[in-house]
């Protein structure tokens, strides 16, 4: 190739940084504090990341109930060290950081405050891939002129893409959905570790003839298939892909940033990012991490999982069965569930396995396995088949559909419509409720997602003890 033509087609792959959020939620069980963070802050500015992830997920969660801090202080604070680097958080649709549907005044209290304390960029999911839970977050995304990145979950029924439900058409319809909606970005997000490196690239491929605006990847290394889906993913033409830097990437966390920046060098897709720069960061947080010990899985000596590749339940998911089966001394049992599962989701319209389904799934399975098949249904199994979380992929087993909803309070014919639109307002209640206590607005909102725990929260913020 000659110079100039080699010139002329440069196209640099975009890169967000994970690791303030994704980083340490998937290898630190999401326990980095924020003045760990501010010390490297103003020199992750400098590398030149299309954004960084330092909100949402898991971290509203962990802040509040674990490490003791106001969660809306992380992005305020960050962004006094962080200027020129969007900042980006993991959205989860109508459940908003938390586990199950809010209605929409919460919705667009929360996101307008988002958007007050300094996300730039949102990346928003549903677990089931129903676009209509995205409608209330969008509305506010786009009123307050942030960057809306509609995600869809990469999800399998076969070893590889294809079958009868999520194949290339699936993937295909969703993102022209996405695109329809205004999204300023598309990421597939796949985040088991599922996506194999040739199924990644017919699937960019298609979706770069198809769709206009920048596609953004998020995988994880769980499987071991990351870095090569992601350097396939390149050749197809992905604009952006997601790392971690070396410390707080691979297992299961998405791909280290060093390699690709030496991968790519020289190639029409070199980042141009300076590998010194990066690698004295990378010195830096080794320093810092030491602490955190305590939170690294060794119960293994290989970093990567690759049961995953075989029955593709995601590491998260695995972790929560296990406790649960020790807990009831079946740990014996662990196989049995593991061929439950996908009968239960197929049975339950089978939705991708992510918050807040790998857990709906995963406890049906193994109350199947220890007392007879729906011979217990949980709640959430009854709500998912009314349809309080949305459609789901494929329609739901007759004869469980049956069973499960039999004597269900709120009835036997499912709901077909919005899964919010089935909710009342809670703020105002919520506001009565907490009273002195939510001394703000951000207060109310940490107290309308977490009942319970952002309470407590609230009792320790405050000093005041009942
Ligand atoms: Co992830």
């Amino acid at each position: 190739m000659n110079f100039t033509t080699e010139q002329a087609a440069l196209k640099p792959v975009l890169i967000q940084d994970n690791t303030f959020r994704d980083g340490h939620q998937s290898v630190l069980a999401t326990r980095m504090r924020t003045e760990d963070m501010i010390p490297m802050a103003e020199r992750m500015d400098e590398i030149g990341f299309w954004a960084m992830e330092v909100w949402g997920g898991a971290t509203f969660d962990s802040m509040h109930r674990f490490l003791k801090e106001d969660p809306w202080d992380r992005p305020r604070i960050l962004k006094n060290y962080i200027k020129k680097t969007p900042f980006s958080m993991l959205l989860r649709g109508q459940n908003l950081v938390g586990y199950r549907n809010y209605p929409d005044d919460v919705i667009r209290a929360f996101v307008d405050k988002a958007c007050e304390v300094g996300i730039d960029i949102f990346r928003v999911f549903d677990a089931l891939n129903d676009l209509r839970n995205f409608q209330t977050a969008v509305e506010r995304i786009k009123t307050n002129g942030k960057h809306f990145e509609g995600s869809i979950c990469y999800s399998l029924t076969e070893r590889h893409m294809g079958g009868d439900v999520f194949n290339l058409n699936y993937y295909l319809d969703k993102c022209r959905e996405l695109e329809a909606m205004g999204a300023d970005t598309i990421c597939i997000k796949d985040m088991a570790g599922l996506m194999a490196p040739y199924d990644t690239y017919t699937l960019i491929t298609a979706l770069k003839q198809e769709i206009q605006v920048p596609l953004h990847l998020h995988t994880h290394c769980t499987s071991g298939m990351a870095p090569l889906t992601c350097l396939k993913a390149i050749e197809a033409g992905v604009d952006i892909i997601d790392t971690c830097l070396a410390p707080l990437a691979n297992s299961t966390s998405q791909p280290a940033l060093e390699p690709f920046i030496v991968a790519l060098q020289e190639t029409e897709w070199d980042t141009g990012f300076s590998l010194e720069s990066v690698l004295e960061l990378d010195d830096f947080l080794e320093g810092i991490l030491t602490k955190y010990h305590e939170f690294i899985a060794t119960d293994k000596v290989a970093d990567i999982d690759v049961g995953v590749l075989d029955h593709q339940i995601p590491g998260g998911m695995i972790s929560n069965l296990k406790n649960q089966l020790k807990e009831a001394n079946a740990l014996h049992r662990l196989n049995d569930v593991y061929a439950e599962i996908p009968k239960v989701r197929t049975e339950l319209g089978t939705p991708p396995l992510v918050t807040p389904t790998s857990q709906i799934v995963g406890v049906q399975a193994i109350t199947n396995v220890l007392f007879g098949r729906y011979k217990i249904i949980t709640n959430q199994v009854k709500d998912m088949v009314y349809g309080l979380y949305g459609k789901t992929p494929t329609p739901v087993d007759p004869e469980i559909h049956k069973k499960v909803l039999k004597g269900y309070r709120r009835g036997k014919t499912p709901v077909t419509g919005r899964a919010a639109d089935y909710l009342g307002p809670e703020l105002e209640k919520n506001r009565r409720k907490i009273g002195n206590l939510a001394r703000t607005e951000e207060d109310l909102l940490t107290y309308s997602l977490y009942p319970s725990s952002g309470k407590e929260f609230l009792k320790y913020k405050y000093r005041v003890d009942e």
